[in-house]
């Protein structure tokens, strides 16, 4: 998966400056319905009683506010990371004294963080971390790739990595005979962009017992030469095969993983995110509460949040997530706050299971698949409607679309018209009318406008 699937906010920002938005107007804020957001604290009382003397004022810049009294403003005090007053320089200068330190923009453009809404974090600090093959286009490159990773890494460690397309170098399918001689001590596992296959190396086949006798499981191929030898290519269940011998990421590479996407997202301007965790069909419930627990409370604890973080939880541990609430509260700091559940209606373009009303073209049987039942996602959807939890459904296809969309319609029938910000993530293909439901609903769709470029099979 390419990290820009995950972090997907797309302006470039000449310089960000971070926590400032809140503080600007709240009101603002509150007329917007971000009430959710407001677990900041806010000084208001020292905002026109006894002036604080700015540590940093920022001058000559263009800074755009949000605020509609003042669109825009050429400088801002600044005093602990929070913004005391924006206006023009001689009046930003009043709360300036010995020690205040001034930085001159040039002009530049001053813009409130950005809050990227649908991320997956840690899984893009640790893709950060693994080699990366997306656009590769010749064999050189492919293999030099490699090289490099073998390089950094312990003798007997995984290497991890993927996103190869064969296409782009002409087709020719790689081979664990590509790469063997250059990693003599590593196993090595190579995901192809759509997730359907993969390449070992031959240490990797030799880790895991695959060899010239083993038998190709149902729905899945080992590509094998005409002599029969495995050549290091896993079709589909074949992966099933070597998948358990790679170890679980450690806390350790977690916490450096969340490090890593922190300082990705700052350098774009990104100041808060909505993290979906490590969570998707297929895999368990725990690893996003495994992640709260020993990568989120730790960077907290130990001072380690540099962006501010809204915590959604697999939705068949809601009863978990509200048991959570009532005991810490929904802002467990001024860094993590507790957002609400996740759930999945159908699967992925790439792989062919979304849910569609018609067939794949290329599966004339095949209309997707759904991958949780319509009473469960209803069930839940009630169930955070009492407990206050916001619900977010993914939803790809214009069936799986259209289902969420009666569920919520239901839910909202049932108790009335209120902000409770019901979500679909992708909300990708829609059926004709179903655009005007979400306006009539008050449904967020939740759209990721560059899970095109990066084929579908991962967008989670
Ligand atoms: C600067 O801003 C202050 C406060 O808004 C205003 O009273 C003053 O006239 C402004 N000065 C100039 C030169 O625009
Ligand atoms: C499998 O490989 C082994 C060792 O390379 C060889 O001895 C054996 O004949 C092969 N078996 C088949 C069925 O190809
Ligand atoms: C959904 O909720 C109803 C009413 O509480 C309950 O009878 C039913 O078993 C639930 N269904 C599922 C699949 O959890």
């Amino acid at each position: 998966m390419n990290l820009y699937t995950l972090i997907s906010a797309s302006v470039v920002v000449v310089l960000a400056i971070f926590f400032s938005l809140p503080l600007l107007n709240p009101t603002y804020w509150l007329s917007l319905n971000l009430k959710s957001w407001l677990w900041i604290p806010i000084p208001s009382s020292s905002l026109s009683s006894s002036p604080v003397i700015a540590d940093l004022v920022v001058r000559n810049g263009v800074i755009y506010t949000s605020d509609e009294s003042l669109p825009f403003a050429d400088s801002m005090a600044i005093h602990n990371g929070r913004i005391l007053r924006l206006g023009n320089f001689s009046f930003v200068q009043e709360l300036a004294a010995d020690g205040t330190e001034e930085l001159d923009l040039g002009g530049k453009v001053v813009v409130p963080g950005f809050i990227d809404s649908h991320v997956h974090l840690i899984y893009a600090g640790l893709q950060m971390a693994r080699v990366e093959l997306h656009g590769i286009n010749k064999k050189d490159e492919f293999v030099r790739k490699i090289k490099e990773a073998v390089r950094n890494a312990k003798e007997g460690s995984w290497i991890l990595g993927g996103g190869w397309n064969n296409d782009l170098w002409g087709g020719e399918l790689p081979l664990a005979s590509w790469i063997d001689d250059i990693t003599p001590y590593n196993p090595v596992w190579l995901n192809r962009m759509d997730g359907h296959m993969g390449l070992a190396n031959s240490v990797a086949l030799k880790l895991s017992g695959i060899s010239n006798l083993t038998k190709d499981p149902e729905g899945g191929t080992i590509v094998r030469t005409v002599d029969g030898e495995p050549t290091g290519l896993l079709i589909d269940s074949a992966m099933k095969l070597l998948l358990p011998y790679i170890p679980e990421d450690t806390v350790n590479e977690r916490r450096e993983a969340l490090v890593g996407a922190t300082n990705h997202a700052l350098m774009r301007g990104v100041t808060t995110v909505v993290d979906f965790g490590r969570y998707y069909p297929g895999v368990s419930a725990e690893l996003p509460w495994e992640d709260f627990s020993d990568v989120y409370q730790w960077a907290d604890a130990s001072k380690k949040m540099m962006i501010r973080v809204c915590l959604f939880f697999p939705m068949e541990t809601w009863l978990r997530l509200h048991d959570l609430i009532g005991k810490m509260g929904r802002a467990i700091s001024q860094w993590i706050y507790l957002g609400g559940v996740k759930a999945f209606a159908d699967g992925s373009l790439g792989s062919n299971s979304a849910l569609f009303h018609e067939p794949y073209a290329d599966e004339p049987h095949n209309y997707g698949l759904q991958v949780t039942e319509s009473e469960i996602l209803y069930n839940i959807t009630m169930a955070s409607e009492k407990s206050g939890l916001q619900v977010a459904i993914h939803a790809i296809g214009d069936r799986a679309n259209d289902l969420i969309l009666d569920i919520y319609e239901s839910v909202v029938s049932t108790n009335g018209m209120r902000d409770r910000r019901f979500r679909i993530e992708h909300a990708q293909h829609l059926a004709p009318g179903a655009a005007a439901r979400f306006g009539r609903q008050g449904i967020v769709a939740s759209v990721q406008d560059n899970l095109y470029t990066y084929k579908l099979s991962h967008c989670v």
